[in-house]
């Protein structure tokens, strides 16, 4: 069955850069709620979204240089969690404190650390180069999902969903009829689908100006425990240059609460650099609408999954699941290192 909670001693992919500004920024991760905001000199901070006192959150408060000030009784917070003022007596208890959690930019992103601080490496945060490269140019999104973060997981790595999920825009017949090859070693995983001769999909012909048959590649490339790459690659039949357009499709799958799902989403392309804004529009539009399918798919069998509970009936895996439950081993293996 698929894991309901995450691991927790990982990093996992908080927000966009552009979120987080001198306004407090509520976001509920791993069922933690956090309040984030940066401070005067710019760098981002995460406070556990509860003031000591009453359990107001913070969120709703307002930044004073780099603290933050509880819109209830007014007491103040300095960014490494302390309590710095309260307005209605002289003495502030020196356990006055509220939780803070480690939080790194990198490549646009904002990572956060909600488990044994001591175990924080931010080393292990997976790059993301494309989203700075002068070679790449895209857009990206958010979405919410009212599922468990696994099931996007393992949907990202079913690469034979797309002819059925997503007609019309990336699906193409016969799709699932070639074959995958999967390899995965302890923290990651490559589910590869190369389609010789296939049906030019509606989105690519739109977007490359491709003939009706191409080569067209797909691998999903997954990190454990929520970031995706998504490798693709389309060309003419014959083509010299095997990938002569390409796209990378960003996917971090960010645990919001066991059953509910923060999908933040990047498309880049390797083509078209200079275009007009239309293409990026184009493509963020068609992209957001086929990952909105996937997260009704999610959604739609969390519910079945919650009707049953552990009383089931029978179901079965195919050959295309092997990626997927690759993926389901590893986050149990995780879960099981952390005794959760
Ligand atoms: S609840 Fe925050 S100051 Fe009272
Ligand atoms: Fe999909």
């Amino acid at each position: 069955m698929y894991p309901q909670t995450m691991p927790r001693n990982s990093w996992y992919m908080a927000a966009f850069r552009d979120e987080i500004t001198r306004e407090p920024f509520a976001r509920t991760i791993q069922n933690i709620p956090l309040v984030f905001y940066r401070l005067q000199d710019g760098r981002a901070v995460a406070l556990l979204d509860q003031c000591i006192h009453r359990q107001m959150p913070l969120s709703l408060g307002y930044i004073e240089n780099d603290n933050i000030r509880c819109c209830y009784h007014g007491l103040v917070f300095g960014p490494n969690g302390q309590c710095v003022e309260i307005p209605s007596q002289e003495s502030v208890p020196a356990l006055a404190k509220v939780q803070t959690f480690q939080v790194v930019e990198q490549d646009g992103l904002l990572w956060i650390w909600i488990g044994d601080p001591e175990k924080a490496d931010p080393a292990n945060i997976p790059p993301c180069p494309w989203l700075n490269s002068p070679d790449w140019v895209g857009a990206t999104g958010i979405l919410h999902m009212n599922s468990r973060a696994q099931l996007l997981n393992e949907n990202l790595l079913d690469l034979s969903h797309v002819e059925f999920l997503h007609p019309g825009s990336i699906g193409a017949s016969k799709l699932s009829s070639f074959p995958i090859t999967v390899d995965a070693d302890e923290k990651s995983i490559r589910v590869t689908r190369i389609m010789d001769d296939i049906e030019c999909p509606a989105l690519f012909k739109k977007a490359m100006d491709l003939p009706d048959r191409i080569r067209r590649t797909q691998t999903a490339e997954w990190f454990a425990p929520g970031f995706h790459v998504t490798h693709i690659g389309a060309s003419p039949v014959g083509a010299d240059d095997e990938d002569q357009f390409r796209h990378k499709a960003l996917h971090w799958v960010t645990p919001e609460t066991d059953t509910s799902t923060h999908y933040f989403w990047a498309l880049y392309r390797n083509y078209r650099l200079e275009d007009d804004e239309g293409l990026t529009q184009m493509l963020r539009d068609a992209h957001h609408a086929v990952f909105c399918q996937d997260v009704d798919a999610c959604e739609a069998i969390e519910l079945a999954l919650q009707r049953y509970g552990q009383d089931s009936p029978p179901y079965v895996n195919i050959k295309v699941d092997n990626g997927s439950l690759k993926s389901r081993r590893q986050i149990e293996s995780m879960l099981r290192e952390e005794n959760i």
